[in-house]
């Protein structure tokens, strides 16, 4: 058994805390929300969040972030990607020598341009920074659904003791070494699931969002790879495994915002009607950021700033993405003649 604290009591931290009291653990959960916590306490249950996914008696839920971060194994970071470097700020003070700090959330920074481990680093150098990702909304998990995931860290031992923490018979979990692949793609995959919802919303077929999330992880695998990350890693959970659920589930809240700007919605009225954090909006820019420092083309990234933050017709957006120079598929391969 180990001791565990999840930072972060949102949809993802909240089934996050289940698992791994389910996997035997002792766990804490931390919101730096007193409301939030004191309605955990009360009905042990994230009615808005996680309706249905009832939390044990035993688990401790609390705002006291020294108190959770005394003697932990394992701390998880949870919160969404927006308030990654101002709690990791807030922990530095209590964070131990070499603390294993598992960051579970998807995003970069827009004004930096950083991975969240790069942040979580920055903010607290002492600490063994770890992500978790994969095809993994929250709501299934929280029932016990099949669910696949990729742990990375910079070293095997600790994948592996991270990979047994978090493993149980409906919760598969590989490991990688590869941090910034499964890091890139769990924050770029948002940007695609907008265009997504945008395709959706505009009536478009399967036949466009094979399109879109094809064509969408070969760009986010270009900019990886320039970045130094792998690219067999963009062909995995975190990568197009996160990008297919994304563009398709209907918990996508990513997708979802794009299939209300696909029906007409501003960006700002469907950030309004999903009301949670719409991560994609964030990293679209953060994308646009990369591939002009990398000089990576990423079209599909490209045309969502556009419609985002430009006013362009979506519509328009998609008909420039299919009359866009003709193109190899496979640029690597050689030709016989
Ligand atoms: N929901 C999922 O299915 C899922 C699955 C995998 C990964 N993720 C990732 O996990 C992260 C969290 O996602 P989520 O779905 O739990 O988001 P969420 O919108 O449910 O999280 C909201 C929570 O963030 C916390 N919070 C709010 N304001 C805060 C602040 N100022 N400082 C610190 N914490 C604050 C609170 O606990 C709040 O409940 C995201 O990066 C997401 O991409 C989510």
């Amino acid at each position: 058994m180990a001791k565990i604290s999840v930072l972060g009591a949102g949809s993802w931290g909240t089934a996050l805390s289940l698992l791994l009291f389910n996997n035997g653990h002792d766990v804490t959960l931390w919101s730096a929300l007193p409301d939030e916590v004191n309605m955990l306490r009360e009905k042990r249950e994230h009615a808005s969040k996680l309706p249905g996914v009832k939390l044990p008696e035993v688990m401790e839920i609390t705002t006291d972030l020294e108190r959770s971060l005394k003697d932990p194994d394992v701390a998880v970071l949870a919160v969404p990607s927006p308030f990654t470097r101002s709690t990791a700020h807030q922990m530095a003070p209590y964070v131990r020598e070499g603390q294993k700090i598992v960051n579970v959330a998807k995003g970069v920074e827009e004004k930096t341009l950083m991975t969240l481990s790069e942040i979580i680093e920055q903010e607290i150098p002492n600490a063994d920074v770890c992500v978790l990702s994969g095809p993994s909304h929250a709501e299934e998990v929280g029932k016990g659904l099949p669910t696949t995931c990729v742990v990375s860290s910079r070293t095997r031992e600790t994948a592996e003791y991270l990979q047994s923490i978090f493993m149980s018979p409906v919760f598969r979990v590989y490991t990688t070494p590869d941090i910034l692949g499964v890091e890139l793609g769990g924050a770029l995959k948002n940007v695609i699931a907008l265009a997504a919802g945008t395709a959706d919303g505009l009536g478009y077929g399967d036949n466009t969002k094979a399109a879109l999330i094809t064509r969408g992880i070969a760009e986010i695998a270009r900019l990886g790879v320039m970045m130094g990350a792998k690219a067999e890693t963009f062909y995995g959970l975190s990568g197009i495994g996160d990008l297919i659920v994304t563009c398709a589930s209907v918990h996508s809240r990513n997708r979802k915002a794009g299939y209300l700007m696909g029906k007409g919605y501003t960006m700002d009225e469907a950030m309004a009607e999903v009301k949670m954090v719409v991560e994609g909006v964030y990293s679209a820019k953060a994308a646009k950021g990369l591939s002009e420092k990398y000089e990576v083309e990423m079209p599909i990234i490209n045309e969502v700033n556009k419609v985002l933050f430009e006013g362009k017709p979506a519509s328009e957006a998609v008909m420039d993405l299919m009359l866009r120079d003709k193109k190899v598929e496979t640029p690597m391969l050689p030709w016989e003649d």
